[in-house]
C-alpha cells in the first residue's frame, strides 16, 4: 500500500491567472452507468480525471462491460458483452454514487445486486426514496447482508412522487424508467444540473426525457438505446470552488470552461460577500477579483437553483475572512460541519447549533496541521490553507482527490505553493479509511 500522502500549503499569496475546470464529477458519476442501457457502444468526452470516475470504471468493466480509454477525457463503452448484475461491497463501497448501478443494471436487465453505498459523514445517508421509485416501478426490492437485491420483469412505468427533493434518487428513478413499459412522471423531482445533463445523455441515445431540470419529469420507456457521443457538463462545484479560492486570497482569476447560468447563486452569494465577478456567458468564464474589504452575508443552502450544499464549507470558509457576524445554514444535508473543528485549529471562530454555523470574521486564518473528513471539507481546507499566513498539512486528501482533478497543477498555475508529499512516519497517524464517501 502507497505510504499516505497529505497537501502542504504554504499559504499567503494571491491567486492569479487562468484554469480550466474539468467535466462534473456528479454528472458523469451517474452518466458511466447509464451507459449500461445502451445497446451499441457509446462514447463520452469531457470525463474528469478524479478517483470516483476510476472506480466507475472499474465497476463496469467487473460487470462485463468493455471500457477503452480512447484520451485523458474520453472514453469508448461497450456494454453488450455485460453478462453481471451484481456490484461487490468491494467496489460499491468506494464512493456513494455506486447506487447508480441500481438504477441502470435494473433498467437494463430488470436484475440488480448492489451492496448498500458508502456514506460519507454528512449526516445519514437514506435511499429509502431510491427504493420507492423502484417499486413504483414494478420491482421488488429486499435488503439482506448490506446487499440490495432488486427484481423487476418488466419495469412498468408509474407516477413516483418524492418525499423530499433528491438528486440520488431522482437520477435512479430516471434510469430505471427509460426502458420501462409506458410513462413514468417523476414528481418533487430535483433540478440540478447533472441531472439535466444525465437526461440529455440519455436522449441523445434515443431515449424519450422531458422535463428534465422542473420538478416534474416525463419518461416514456422505448426498447432500444443508440451510440453516441457525449460531453459532460462543466463542474459547478469545482467553479465554485475555484471562485471562492480566488476571492479568499484576494486573487484575480479567470476560471474558463463554465456552464455560466449554473453559477448563479455562487455568484449572488459571493457579490453580498464584496467579491467582483465577471460573468462572460459568451464564452463560457467567469473573472473573479477582490479590490476591497470582504463583508459578513446570510448564506443558506437549498436544492437547485439555490445555493448548493457542496459549496457550504467553502463558502464558510471565506465568511471567515470577511469582517463581521455571518450566518449559515445547512438546509439539504443532516450534518455537514464535521470540517468546523478543523478550521478552528486555524483560528476560525464559528459556533455550531444544529443547522446553523455563526462565523465571526476575524480577517485572517493561520496555518495548521488538518484532516480532509469528506470531498467538500477537504476543498474548503485547501482554500484555507491558500489564505492562511503560514503552513497548513492536510491530510487524508483521498477525500478531495475523489472529486477534484489535478487540484495542485491547477492551483500551482494560479501561483500558490501548494505540493502532495508523502506523510513523514514519525507523523503518520492511522492510515485513511480505506471506504470513500458521498
Ligand atoms: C448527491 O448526493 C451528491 N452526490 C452530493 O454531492 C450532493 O451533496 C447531494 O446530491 C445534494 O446535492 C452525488 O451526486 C454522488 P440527495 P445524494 O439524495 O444523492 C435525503 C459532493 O460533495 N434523502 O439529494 O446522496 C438525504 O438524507 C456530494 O459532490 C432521503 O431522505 O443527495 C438528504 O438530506 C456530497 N432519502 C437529502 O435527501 C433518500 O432516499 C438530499 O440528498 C435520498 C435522500
Amino acid at each position: 500500500m502507497k505510504a499516505p500522502a497529505r497537501f502542504v500549503v504554504r499559504g499567503g499569496r494571491r491567486l492569479t491567472g487562468e484554469v480550466e475546470i474539468s467535466g462534473a464529477k456528479n454528472a458523469v458519476v451517474a452518466i458511466l452507468p447509464a451507459a449500461l442501457l445502451c445497446d451499441e457502444p457509446c462514447v463520452i468526452e469531457n470525463v474528469p480525471d478524479i478517483s470516483d470516475v476510476t472506480i466507475s470504471v472499474q465497476i463496469l468493466r467487473e460487470l462485463g462491460a468493455v471500457v477503452e480509454q480512447l484520451g485523458p477525457h474520453t472514453y469508448r463503452i461497450d456494454p453488450r458483452p455485460v453478462n453481471c448484475t451484481c456490484v461487490p461491497y468491494e467496489s460499491a463501497r468506494k464512493m456513494r454514487a455506486s447506487y447508480y448501478f441500481m438504477g441502470a443494471l435494473l433498467g437494463r436487465c430488470g436484475l440488480a445486486r448492489v451492496s448498500m453505498p458508502g456514506g460519507c459523514p454528512l449526516g445519514g445517508r437514506p435511499i429509502d426514496q431510491h427504493l420507492k421509485a423502484f417499486r413504483k416501478l414494478g420491482a421488488e426490492c429486499k435488503i439482506e447482508r448490506g446487499m440490495v437485491d432488486l427484481q423487476a420483469k418488466p419495469l412498468k412505468g408509474n407516477q413516483i412522487f418524492f418525499d423530499v427533493v433528491t438528486v440520488g434518487a431522482t437520477m435512479n428513478a430516471i434510469l430505471a424508467a427509460v426502458k420501462a413499459e409506458g410513462l413514468t412522471v417523476i414528481g418533487n423531482a430535483a433540478k440540478e444540473p447533472h441531472i439535466v445533463d444525465l437526461a440529455s445523455f440519455l436522449n441523445s441515445m434515443g431515449a424519450d426525457i422531458i422535463g428534465a431540470g422542473t420538478d416534474t419529469i416525463k419518461i416514456r420507456g422505448v426498447k432500444f438505446l443508440r451510440g453516441t457521443s457525449y460531453p459532460v457538463i462543466p463542474d459547478q462545484i469545482e467553479a465554485g470552488t475555484y471562485m471562492v479560492a480566488a476571492a479568499a486570497t484576494k486573487g484575480d482569476v479567470l476560471i474558463k470552461n463554465v456552464t455560466v447560468k449554473h453559477l448563479d447563486s455562487i455568484i449572488s452569494v459571493l457579490e453580498k460577500i464584496g467579491v467582483n465577478v465577471e460573468a462572460d456567458e459568451e464564452h463560457d468564464q467567469v473573472r473573479v477579483y477582490v479590490d476591497g474589504p470582504l463583508v459578513k452575508a446570510s448564506v443558506r443552502t437549498r436544492p437547485h437553483p439555490g445555493f448548493p450544499t457542496d459549496m457550504q464549507p467553502q463558502i464558510s470558509t471565506l465568511l471567515c475572512l470577511a469582517a463581521g457576524t455571518s450566518m449559515v445554514k445547512e438546509e439539504v444535508s443532516e450534518q455537514r460541519f464535521q470540517y468546523v473543528d478543523e478550521l478552528r485549529r486555524m483560528g476560525a471562530d464559528i459556533q455550531v447549533d444544529g443547522k446553523v454555523a455563526v462565523i465571526e470574521g476575524k480577517g485572517v486564518l493561520t496555518g495548521a496541521p488538518v484532516k480532509a473528513c469528506d470531498l467538500r471539507a477537504g476543498a474548503a481546507l485547501m482554500i484555507a490553507g491558500l489564505a492562511a499566513g503560514g503552513v497548513t498539512y492536510i491530510e487524508d486528501i483521498h477525500h478531495i482527490e475523489r472529486g477534484y482533478a489535478d487540484m495542485v497543477g491547477k492551483l500551482t498555475a494560479l501561483g500558490a505553493c501548494i505540493s502532495k508529499e508523502a506523510i513523514p512516519v514519525e507523523n503518520a497517524q492511522t492510515l485513511p479509511p480505506a471506504v470513500g464517501e458521498v
